[in-house]
C-alpha cells in the first residue's frame, strides 16, 4: 500500500513538472490525482480494506503526498503565470515614438468671443460694465422708457409675458433707467454715467436666418455735464473701426426711439461689397447696425436726474447681427445650433 502511494506521488510530481505547459494541462493533472474521483482521493476512499492498525499510518501518508502534490502544483501554478505575463509583454511592446492621440480642446463661442472685444472696447474708453434681471419688470422694460401701457411701439417689441406686469426683457434698455435710479436713490442724482450693459434679451419673434425669439444685445449709456450727439458719434464711430476696420464707413439716419430724442439708426458701409451696392445690402452700399440717440429728458427724469443740469446719449446694438458681419456668418441660427463643424471655425 506505502509504496502504491509513493508511486502515484512519483508520477504526479513527474507529470506536474515535465507535462504543464499551460495552466488547463496543470489543472488536468490536479484532477486526474487529487480531484474528486482523482487516484490518491481513490486510496483514501478504499482505507476501509486496510487493516485497523495500519489505517494511521497510510492515512498520514496519502496526506504527506496530498500536501506535497498541493505544493507543487501551486509552484508551477506561479511559474507558469509569470511566464504567460513575460510572453504577453515581451508581445506587446509600446512605440513611445507613435504620436499620441490628440484631445480636443474647445473653446469660447463666437458670441462670447464678440462679446469681450466690445466689452474690451468700451473698457479701454472708461465704461464701466453693468448687468440687470433678465426677467423685467414692466415698467423698467418700457414705462421708464417713455413706453407708457399702450404705446404702439411696444408692439414691435411684442414680448413673452409672465404676469401683467413682469416680463422676459425685450432689451436690454431697461438697465439704463435701472443704473440712473440707483444712483438717484443713493443721493446721487446726476452723477455722471459711462456704462454698457451686454446681456440676453427676448421677444415673440421669427426663428430664421436673421431672427431670433432670444438674441444678445449690448447697451450703451453716457450721462454728463455737456454731452452732445458730437460725443456719441465720435464714440460709436472709434467702435465701429474697431470692429470693422479702419475704413469702414459709417452714417447716422435720422429715426425714432421712444427713449431718445433725436434718435438715429447707424449704419456701416457694406461689409461685402465696400459700398458698391449688391445683394447683401440690396444694393444702397449701406447695412444697418445699431440704434442711438441723446436720451429723452423725460427718461433722464422719470429716473431721477435733472435735465437741465446734464443730458446723455444712448445706444444699443444686437451681437449676433455685429458677428455675422464681422465674420461674415449668413445664418443666425448656426450660434445656437452647437454644430462643432461651425463652431471651431473661429
Ligand atoms: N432698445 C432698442 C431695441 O432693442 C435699441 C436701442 C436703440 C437702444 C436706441 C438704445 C437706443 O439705447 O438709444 O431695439
Amino acid at each position: 500500500m506505502e509504496e502504491k502511494i509513493r508511486a502515484l506521488q512519483a508520477q504526479a510530481a513527474a507529470a506536474i513538472e515535465k507535462a504543464a505547459n499551460s495552466l488547463e494541462e496543470l489543472d488536468g493533472i490536479r484532477v486526474k490525482f487529487l480531484g474528486k474521483k482523482g487516484e490518491l482521493t481513490g486510496i483514501l476512499r478504499g482505507m476501509g480494506a486496510v487493516a485497523a492498525e495500519e489505517r494511521p499510518k497510510v492515512g498520514k501518508i496519502v496526506n504527506e503526498a496530498r500536501a506535497q502534490l498541493e505544493e507543487l502544483i501551486a509552484q508551477k501554478n506561479a511559474e507558469l503565470k509569470t511566464r504567460a505575463l513575460e510572453q504577453k509583454l515581451a508581445h506587446e511592446k509600446i512605440d513611445v515614438t507613435l504620436p499620441g492621440r490628440i484631445q480636443p480642446v474647445g473653446h469660447l463661442h463666437p458670441l462670447t468671443l464678440t462679446l469681450e472685444r466690445i466689452k474690451k472696447i468700451f473698457m479701454n474708453m472708461g465704461f464701466s460694465v453693468e448687468e440687470g434681471p433678465e426677467i423685467e419688470q414692466d415698467y423698467y422694460n418700457f414705462e421708464a422708457l417713455n413706453l407708457p401701457k399702450d404705446h404702439p411701439a411696444r408692439d414691435m417689441q411684442d414680448s413673452f409675458y409672465i404676469t401683467e406686469d413682469i416680463l422676459m426683457r425685450s432689451q436690454t434698455s431697461p438697465v439704463q433707467a435701472r443704473t440712473m435710479e440707483r444712483n438717484a436713490k443713493a443721493g446721487m442724482a446726476n452723477k455722471p454715467i459711462r456704462m454698457i450693459a451686454p446681456g440676453r434679451v427676448y421677444r415673440r419673434d421669427e426663428y430664421d436666418a436673421s431672427h431670433s425669439p432670444m438674441f444678445t444685445q449690448v447697451e450703451g449709456l453716457v450721462v454728463d455735464e455737456g454731452i452732445s450727439l458730437a460725443d456719441l458719434k465720435g464714440t460709436l464711430e472709434l467702435f465701429l473701426r474697431e470692429i470693422f476696420g479702419e475704413k469702414v464707413g459709417v452714417r447716422f439716419r435720422p429715426s425714432f426711439f421712444p427713449f431718445t430724442e433725436p434718435s438715429a439708426e447707424v449704419d456701416i458701409s457694406c461689409v461685402m461689397c465696400h459700398g458698391q451696392g449688391c445683394s447683401a445690402c440690396k444694393g444702397t452700399g449701406w447695412m444697418e447696425i445699431l440704434g442711438a440717440g441723446m436720451v429723452h429728458p423725460h427718461v433722464l427724469e422719470m429716473s431721477g436726474y435733472d435735465p437741465a443740469k446734464v443730458s446723455g446719449y444712448a445706444f444699443g446694438l444686437g451681437v449676433e447681427r455685429i458677428t455675422m458681419l464681422a465674420y461674415g456668418v449668413d445664418d443666425l441660427r448656426l450660434f445656437y445650433d452647437n454644430d462643432a463643424r461651425f463652431l471651431k471655425q473661429f
